[in-house]
Parts: structure tokens; C-alpha cells; sequence
């Protein structure tokens, strides 16, 4: 484990879940009530959830998070969400420069970056995605790609607020492939690395989670690796009956 506080289990929700998936969340919710966890854990539903999310599960051990924000607070951007949006809805955290939007919408590392501070700004924790394509594995550049990445979503105002960041290698996402232990510490050693060069003392508490293909039968054997912090949870998240043994994985 690294030396952060407290390990973070998040799931992403990605598009899914209508009104009825809330039952899922509550049963996440009474499991930890009657069986608290050792790791933080949230939820991170489409945007259309968080209000009700929030209010079904006010009080409990689940956090809530966006799936990404504008930069801008507000204004003429239509379909947008912004940060300030989020909070209001109840978020609590955001998960930003997921490998969906680098790849679907050309998120750049100064987008991803305007976007953490949006989220600052307005009171949210963010969750900071990296990760290399396979191409970019093949051609040994996993370590390259994903400390430039960190350099370059991370502004310096994150320092000594809360925040994490998610190694979520492309290839292995909704993939039911893993990277060896051997690849994910490596990778994880180095994002630790960039953060204390990008930011000193501030980047050496940050949550680094795992983010792919996580499942409860791989949960364990991640949560062990140096510099592993937690997991950010897509497809196995949206079972509270899948999720819960990943958090008590930790
Ligand atoms: P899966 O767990 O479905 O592979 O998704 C990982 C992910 O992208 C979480 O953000």
C-alpha cells in the first residue's frame, strides 16, 4: 500500500444506470453500514443520478462523484456540466481525463488540467486519470507517456488539497486483462515519482489507484502492489454485489 491516509475504492459508472440502478447504491450502502469498510468508497454515477444518489445515500460511508466537468463555471456551453454544477448536485468528487475523453473528445493534458482546477474551485476532490494505449506499451513507452501525463494534468494548485490519481492503462479497460504486478508497480513507482517532482512534499500523500479490468478475483493481489492507493472500478462497480468485495479487498 502506499502512505496515504486512507485507500479510495471508486466506481465508475460510466453511462449506465437509470432510477433503478439506485437499489444498487443502497445495497452498497447498508453493507457498509452494517459492516464498515477500511477504504473510502464512492460512487460515481452518470450525471443524471447524483442529486437522487446523493440524497438516497446521505449519511452513509458512500461518496459521490462526477464522471468529468467543464472548466468553466458556467456560460454557453450546451450540455455541459460544470464543477460547481456537480457539487450542487451533492458530488463530493470527479473523476477527470478518463482515457474515454482523452480518446472520444481530445481532452489534452491543459484541458485535463483547467478541469482540476474547475473541480478546486468548487470544493471537489478530483480524480486524475493516466494511462498508456497498447501501442504505446509495445513501443516502451508506458513510463514516458504516463509521467508526462501527470506532469501535464496536474496544475500546482492541487498541492496540499485532496486529490488522487487513477493508472488506468487503456488496454485493460472493460478488457478482462491485467498488467502483471511487475508492470502495475512499475508504472505505479513512476507515477509517485512525477507526482514529487511536479509538486515536492505535496505529491508524496496522494491516493495513486489501479483502474482496469479490476474484478473481486484480481482485487487482493492488486491492492498489495507498492503505490497502490485503491481502484478506480468501471463494469464491476455496478453490482453492489461485484463492488463490495472489491472494497473489502483493501
Ligand atoms: P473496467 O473496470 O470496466 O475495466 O473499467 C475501468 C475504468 O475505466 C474505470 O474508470
Amino acid at each position: 500500500m502506499t502512505n496515504s491516509p486512507r485507500p479510495l475504492i471508486a466506481g465508475n459508472w460510466k453511462m449506465n444506470g437509470l432510477g433503478a440502478s439506485l437499489a444498487e447504491a443502497t445495497a452498497l450502502a447498508q453493507a457498509l453500514a452494517a459492516e464498515p469498510a477500511a477504504a473510502r468508497v464512492a460512487l460515481c454515477p452518470p450525471a443524471t443520478l447524483i442529486e437522487r444518489m446523493s440524497r438516497q445515500l446521505a449519511g452513509s460511508a458512500v461518496e459521490i462523484g462526477g464522471q468529468d466537468c467543464r472548466a468553466e463555471a458556467s456560460g454557453a456551453f450546451t450540455g455541459d456540466v460544470s464543477a460547481e454544477m456537480l457539487a450542487d448536485a451533492g458530488a463530493r468528487l470527479v473523476i477527470l481525463g478518463h482515457s474515454e475523453r482523452r480518446a472520444g473528445y481530445g481532452e489534452t493534458d491543459a484541458l485535463v488540467s483547467a478541469k482540476v482546477e474547475a473541480a478546486l474551485r468548487a470544493g471537489l476532490e478530483p480524480i486524475v486519470c493516466v494511462g498508456e494505449t497498447l501501442a504505446e506499451r509495445e513501443a516502451g513507452q508506458a513510463v514516458a507517456v504516463v509521467a508526462a501525463q501527470v506532469a501535464g494534468s496536474l496544475p500546482t494548485a492541487v498541492a496540499g488539497k485532496p486529490f488522487s490519481v487513477a493508472y488506468e492503462p487503456v488496454w485493460c479497460i472493460g478488457s478482462g486483462c491485467i498488467p502483471t504486478i511487475e508492470q502495475i508497480e512499475e508504472v505505479h513507482v513512476a507515477v509517485r515519482a512525477a507526482l514529487v517532482a511536479r509538486l515536492g512534499e505535496a505529491g508524496k500523500g496522494a491516493a495513486i489507484l489501479y483502474g482496469g479490468s479490476v474484478k473481486p478475483a484480481n482485487a487482493a493481489d492488486i491492492m498489495k502492489v507498492r503505490e497502490v492507493g485503491g481502484a478506480l472500478v468501471g463494469g464491476a462497480s455496478l453490482k453492489a454485489a461485484d463492488f463490495l468485495p472489491i472494497v473489502r479487498a483493501v
